[in-house]
């Protein structure tokens, strides 16, 4: 190999390297994928982190919120995605009640998704009242990614998907969650749906990376749902998103067209056609008489 394309070859993305990111100022990019070819395109793309986030019960199992999807759904997911992205690093997003009920558990189940899901670290989602699961997993090794603000597993707690950290007092106990959970060795934080003002200072007092989704531009990194961003999940699109394509209508207009094409028998022609030899199909037609 020369030395420039040695120059060009990607290196994984580690902890160590969203921490760099961090203090050389670059964004990090980050995106969710649920299965082996989106994971190739992202990691293609050269995305730094891809989540396997839990969103995968809404966008993919068409749950109504997240509080569904088992250990056993993200791990067959996660296998997945860890067969198509060489690069990326790989974040697991521990589901609802897989890590709350002890840390016992919680460590068992962090454990799973790097031994049987090839990922790289987990997450999970809460502030102050997670420290004993998180450092506990931390502890074993595990890098853990925390998620503040809008915490889709708490929807019932929350009253809804609303805008979280909106008065002085939820403010700074979002920042002091932060803090506390970087205290506790978390390598990241996701911000979701806060003010971006909050979201920018809280960044600035962190050394870890934050990112976000939904919290504005002053967070270390942004995060989206792929399938948010490509138009294919038909029941809502947030506010922050911003749709890259429309894949739902891409599918549609492809499917409609397949459809035409074999009621009107121009699909399959030749070119998507097998033949056989001459002289095996007239020996048997003899065969047949
Ligand atoms: O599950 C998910 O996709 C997430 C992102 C929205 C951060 O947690």
């Amino acid at each position: 190999m020369s030395t420039s394309s040695k120059a060009k070859e990607r290196k994984k993305i580690t902890t160590l390297s969203l921490r760099k990111f961090k203090q050389q100022q670059k964004p990090i990019t980050m995106l969710t994928a649920y299965d082996y070819a989106t994971a190739v395109a992202v990691d293609m793309a050269g995305i730094d982190t891809i989540l396997v986030g839990d969103s995968l019960g809404m966008v993919v199992l068409g749950y109504e919120n997240t509080l569904p999807v088992t250990m056993d759904d993200m791990i067959h997911h996660c296998k997945a995605v860890a067969r198509g992205a060489r690069y990326a690093m790989l974040i697991g997003d521990m589901p609802f009640m897989s890590y709350q009920a002890s840390v016992d558990e919680a460590v068992r189940n962090a454990g799973r998704f790097l031994q049987e899901g090839g990922m790289d670290a987990v997450k999970l989602e809460g502030g102050r009242e997670r420290l004993p699961a998180a450092g506990a997993i931390i502890s074993a090794g595990i890098p853990v990614m925390g998620h503040l603000g809008l915490t889709p597993q708490s929807v019932h707690q929350l009253g809804g998907f609303k805008a979280q950290g909106k008065t002085a007092q939820a403010a700074k106990d979002l920042l002091d969650d932060a803090l506390a959970l970087e205290d506790a060795g978390c390598f990241s934080l996701v911000l979701e749906t806060i003010p971006a003002r909050l979201a920018q200072l809280v960044s600035e007092r962190l050394e870890i990376p934050t990112i976000g989704i939904g919290a504005g531009i002053g967070c270390d990194g942004q995060v989206l749902v792929t399938h948010d961003l490509c138009g294919l999940f038909d029941r809502f699109t947030p506010r922050f998103v911003k749709k890259y394509a429309d894949l739902h209508g891409e599918m549609a207009r492809a499917f409609e067209a397949y459809k035409s094409d074999v009621q009107s028998r121009e699909f399959p022609g030749d070119e998507h056609s097998i033949d056989m030899p001459e002289e095996q199909w007239q020996e048997l037609l003899k065969a047949l008489e």
